[in-house]
């Protein structure tokens, strides 16, 4: 996807999306992978739906699929059934824990940006169901940059960016950073700090991040949050349950707990009101974007 692309697609939202309360988008992404996304996700998507939001978590890793994990369910059906036409999106989704709905990915899904006429039809079809039916989207993207990784944020109003205190993971995000502001036109990044013991050191990991962002990129960087290393986390793993759930007073869900807040006080962009649909309406129209 080219910027002037991203820049038209977002034009086009702005423009289209009725008056009203606007679907909210949030795209969850990481340069490194193994960082977190999938926990975070997952366990937002707990917290925003306990504010009587209705509430969709797209797995739109379709490499390692794991959203199913943790949120301890076993989707029947998935992303490939509903391109192939085996099945319309209602029964495609699966129903998570508090109201939570989940659509899974598959392994082995192709590059949505390479999605055949019909398959684009479907997608369509099925996007205007959730434009009716949710308040809020959260997509667990891949780690990097591929296609669908671009795809994905360029649909989404608000970006996430993971990052852990490892050096690699930092110049990962740096190049997440760039290539999502360049091609897929994300200009502001909101940065979660995985693994660290405080928000002090979240916000020296943010730092350094931004040190070089500040002055090689014109996209904005701030920062969100920490979540702490706890084993409550990976205890809440194996019983296949979000830990916000199963340990809602453990010091990760609290850190989550603030996030979701934070999150939910600022209003998305008012510029950037949109959502899924129009986004590929207009790739259905005007064919799949080159990458
Ligand atoms: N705050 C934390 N404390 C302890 N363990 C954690 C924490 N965050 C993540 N983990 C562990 O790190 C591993 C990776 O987490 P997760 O699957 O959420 O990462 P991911 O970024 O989604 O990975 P991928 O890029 O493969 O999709 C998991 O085993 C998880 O239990
Ligand atoms: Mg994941």
């Amino acid at each position: 996807m080219t910027l002037d692309q991203a820049n038209g697609l977002r034009e086009l939202v702005e423009r289209s999306r009725p008056a009203g309360a606007p679907l909210r988008v949030m795209a969850v992404t990481s340069g490194k992978g193994g960082v977190g996304k999938t926990h975070i996700a997952c366990n937002l998507a707990l917290l925003f739906a306990r504010t009587g939001r209705r509430v969709l978590v797209i797995d739109a890793d379709l490499g390692l699929a794991n959203a199913d994990i943790v949120m301890g369910i076993e989707p029947h059906m998935h992303l490939g059934h509903l391109l192939e036409g085996t099945a319309p999106l209602q029964e495609v989704l699966a129903p998570g824990p508090e109201g939570v709905q989940v659509l899974a990915a598959s392994t082995g899904v192709q590059e949505l940006t390479r999605l055949d006429d019909a398959q684009k039809l479907r997608l369509v079809t099925a996007l205007d169901f959730i434009d009716d039916r949710f308040d809020l989207v959260i997509l667990d993207c891949g780690a990097g940059i591929g296609d669908n990784v671009l795809f994905f944020a360029g649909a989404a109003q608000e970006v996430l960016l993971v990052a852990s205190p490892e050096p690699t993971s930092l110049t990962d995000a740096y190049a997440t950073v760039k290539v999502l502001s360049q091609q897929a036109g994300v200009e502001h990044f909101q940065v979660v700090v995985n693994q660290v013991p405080s928000d002090l050191a979240g916000r020296e990991v943010w730092q350094k991040l931004t040190g070089v962002t500040d002055r090689f990129l014109t996209a904005r960087v701030s920062f969100l949050g920490h979540v702490p290393r706890d084993e409550n986390l990976q205890r809440a793993l194996m019983a296949q349950r979000p830990v916000v759930q199963l340990f809602p007073r453990s010091p990760a869900s609290r850190a989550l707990q603030g996030l979701a807040d934070r999150l939910l006080e600022r209003s998305p962009p008012a510029s950037l009101q949109g959502g899924l649909k129009f986004l590929w309406q207009r790739i259905q129209r005007e064919g799949a974007p080159a990458a």
